[in-house]
């Protein structure tokens, strides 16, 4: 793996340096200054909440504990990494910079942070620099100008081959995590104690994921973004619903998945479905597709299955047309996927940062653009039963449409929702999640005959 990546960085940081120049350009600027990120604390209070690596730093370098550091590009030069390992024996000093990536910059350790200052170019006016505010450094206040900012987000959907493999092994964990996390949903186990079985097997802590998961039983799923984890399994249990990803090296998995309990024959007729449907959508992750007709194709396609297994009475047509297709499914089908779980870039029509509108009544569609060979996204549908979305829908013009006793019967399973993250190419799509289950799925065959 480190071999792997060791031939693909030369190429990736030479990547990085051609857009750097490219968007240093675009803004009038001679060089580019990134901060790794400040470490940030409670309100009146010395508690530190867990750093966060800036995204622009560790695009550079698989460095994600290193805060106050900073990297400094200029065209045609080394770049420089002023890296801070500060004297203190109270908490963990960022190891020494080693490994495939470090022969290409220009190493400068400080021990503290103000030293920075005067090893970043003088002409501070010339400097574009990325950084949030607390990470100001003297005279140097970021300015995060747009034209910058614009441009490296834009081509930031582009992965570079040493980005596919990180993304790969980030989907690898996280499939292997899930497994843990179904084993312990089939042994009766709470949505805390199926989080602890999680993360064991992801060997990731809470704050090295890349979003916080979301482990649902019963209508627990009916909640998008649940994360309240119950410390005790309720008296029946019904289904399962798990959103979680993993890390490697900064870069993200997000993974969905979703179980009925062996009585829930009925709850697994609708996961198979939209399953079924969910992976025609990644099979539909092409070069030239455009993104939001793919969310709508997957409206009509869901909406046909909510008739076909009885919810509703309308056609699928007329289910989209009037929105009732949105009470069911009400988020966008994905977004890009990289150094972020919500990668940047995701409206950009181009590089200067003009954006492409969503299509209307879709506001929460995260990705507008025309997929190109090398973006990531995750493809991500789902059919929920949400009271909220439903008490709307009951008081509406349609709500004749409505099977409301299946509808009410299904309210304890909470939703399905199928999510894998799959890589536009020039051919057929890469599925690195179902490609990563597929390989979790061998290990395990291999372990049970005794193979490696
Ligand atoms: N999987 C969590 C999210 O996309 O927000």
């Amino acid at each position: 793996m480190q071999t792997q990546l060791a031939s693909l960085y030369p190429y990736h940081i030479a990547t990085l340096k051609q857009r750097a120049d490219a968007a240093l350009a675009a803004g009038g600027f001679d060089h580019l200054l990134i901060s790794s990120g400040a470490q940030h604390y409670q309100f009146l209070d010395d508690m530190p909440y867990p750093y966060q690596v800036s995204a622009q730093f560790k695009a550079w370098l698989p460095v994600t504990r290193a805060p106050y550091s900073w990297l400094v590009y200029t065209p045609g030069a080394k770049p420089k990494l002023i890296y801070l390992q500060p004297h203190d024996y109270w908490h963990v000093v960022p190891e020494a910079p080693s490994g495939y990536w470090a022969e290409h910059f220009d190493i400068e350790i400080i021990r503290d942070g103000r030293d920075a200052i005067a090893l970043l170019p003088k002409n501070i006016a010339r400097c574009a620099i990325i950084a949030e505010p607390q990470a100001t450094l003297g005279d140097y206040v970021p300015n995060n100008p747009e034209a910058v900012v614009n441009y490296l987000h834009y081509q930031r959907a582009y992965k570079t081959d040493y980005e596919l493999v990180m993304l790969r092994v980030a989907s690898k964990l996280g499939a292997r995590a899930h497994r843990a996390a179904e084993a312990a949903f089939h042994q009766g186990k709470s949505e805390y104690d199926i989080q602890l079985a999680y993360l064991a097997a992801a060997h990731q802590g809470e704050n090295e994921l890349p979003y916080g998961n979301i482990v649902c039983i019963n209508e627990h799923g009916a909640i998008l973004h649940y994360t309240d984890q119950q410390r005790f399994p309720p008296a029946q249990i019904h289904s399962f619903l798990i959103d979680a990803g993993a890390s490697f090296h900064g870069y993200a998995s997000d993974i969905t998945r979703t179980y009925a309990a062996p009585h829930a024959s009925e709850f697994q007729q609708l996961i198979d479905a939209v399953d079924t449907a969910q992976l025609d959508f990644c099979a539909k992750v092409r070069a030239r597709q455009s993104y939001p007709d793919l969310h709508i194709h997957a409206h009509h396609v869901l909406a046909e299955i909510l008739r076909q297994q009885g919810f509703i009475r309308m056609s699928a047509e007329s289910a989209v047309e009037s929105g009732v297709s949105s009470a069911f499914f009400p988020h966008g089908l994905g977004h890009f996927i990289g150094l972020q779980v919500h990668d940047v870039g995701g409206f950009q029509k181009n590089i200067a940062g003009d954006t492409i509108a969503k299509p209307a009544a879709h506001p929460y569609l995260r990705l507008t653009r025309t997929l190109e060979p090398r973006q990531v996204v995750t493809i991500e549908p789902g059919i929920y039963f949400i009271d909220m979305l439903l008490a709307k829908l009951k008081d509406g013009a349609h709500s004749n449409d409505i099977v409301w006793s299946k509808v009410d019967a299904f309210r304890r399973y909470g939703g399905v929702r199928i999510e894998d993250d799959v890589v536009c190419t020039e051919s057929a799509p890469e599925n690195l999640t179902r490609d990563a289950f597929a390989a979790t799925q061998t290990t395990i065959a291999e372990s049970a005959i005794g193979g490696g």
